[in-house]
């Protein structure tokens, strides 16, 4: 037996689930989010970038009313959890919280498996954070000169803690170390906040690391600090001299730090998760933890996609001819 189907009952069961397709983008996004939401740290728990992350995710659930999940994705200077965002879902529920790193790490590792501009959809700059030239609690240094005349000295036998090539604890200690012309001996770790573990121990002896995760322990006497590396004084890190105006000229670095999804995220579901980071940068409680930790939230104006997607590509292209110069590679 046939069945007929005539060419207007075809063509308009063809319309129909077109427009079925078509008309569930705003149904999709008026759900959204219906489940929880994964953010991707590329670092280690405990480290600066998970605590930036965890403090952004707080903002957000409360803004979307769905939790924002930290899950950390740590190695080769956080390019394994930026690769894992690349391959996701274009959903909304995974996103990705990274920073200078993205932009080091097409001059650092030559065979990327992700386009580190192209590849990932910008949500907004999220903020930038000093860091901090912090040794192990009985290292010999008291202040940035005998450090600096301490490291030229002894070179190698100075063991310096950082994330994994391509990670800011890396960049930090690469510039530190073409400035004074020493090479330190270099400990990687999934993350600083492992590595804050080792140098509280004495286990290694010296690290250039955020103030989102150095504050406490200076504060607490845990550990030594030198200098920051931002032009200006640190407000909560009043006693700490700037590195670039005490024997470091033009040794200066913060971290800035990005929100991302995998690239091809529908607009409306993109349009919400800018509008949760535009909460948050302006959230009371954000600027209060990261005020206490050294920072502040990116201002309105840049924690927005096209600034975002602007500002990350002039970098990519900044450090690819420092890094170039530097002749320094991961792969
Ligand atoms: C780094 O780049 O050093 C990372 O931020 C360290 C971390 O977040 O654990």
């Amino acid at each position: 037996m046939t069945i007929q189907v005539s060419k207007r009952a075809m063509f308009s069961a063809v319309a129909a689930l077109a427009l079925g397709a078509l008309s569930s983008q705003p149904a999709l996004a008026q759900s959204y989010p219906d489940k929880p939401i994964t953010m991707i740290v590329p670092f280690s728990a405990g480290g600066p970038t998970d605590t930036v992350g965890r403090i952004l995710a707080q903002s957000m659930t409360g803004f979307l009313k769905q939790q924002v999940i930290i899950e950390n994705v740590g190695g080769a200077g956080g390019t394994l959890g930026a690769a894992r965002v690349a391959r996701a879902e274009p959903n909304g529920y995974t996103i990705f919280l990274h920073h200078i790193g993205q932009s080091t790490a097409p001059a650092l590792y030559r065979k990327l498996s992700y386009n580190a501009a192209d590849d990932f959809t910008p949500i907004g700059l999220v903020a930038d954070v000093p860091m901090t030239l912090v040794a192990r609690k009985d290292f010999p240094a008291k202040d940035l000169k005998e450090l600096i005349a301490y490291v030229q000295t002894h070179k190698d036998k100075v063991t310096y803690a950082n994330a994994g090539v391509g990670s800011a604890s890396h960049l930090c200690g690469m510039l530190l170390m073409s400035a004074i012309k020493a090479d330190l001996t270099t400990v990687p770790y999934k993350g600083t906040g492992p590595a804050m573990n080792d140098l509280l121990g004495g286990q290694v002896d010296f690290m250039c690391d955020q103030t989102t995760n150095t504050t406490g322990q200076i504060k607490a006497g845990k550990i030594k600090a030198y200098a920051v590396t931002t032009p200006n004084k640190v407000p909560s890190l009043p006693d700490l001299p700037v590195a670039s105006a005490n024997g470091l000229p033009g040794f200066e670095i913060a971290v800035w730090h990005g929100l991302y999804a995998p690239k091809n995220l529908p607009k409306p579901i993109a349009d919400k998760l800018v509008a949760a980071l535009q909460h948050a940068v302006k959230d009371p409680m954000v600027k209060q933890k990261l005020a206490d930790l050294g920072t502040e939230p990116a201002s309105p104006a840049r924690a927005t996609p096209a600034a975002l997607d602007q500002f990350l590509r002039s970098e990519i292209v900044k450090w690819m001819r420092i890094i170039k110069q530097a002749g320094v590679y991961a792969d």
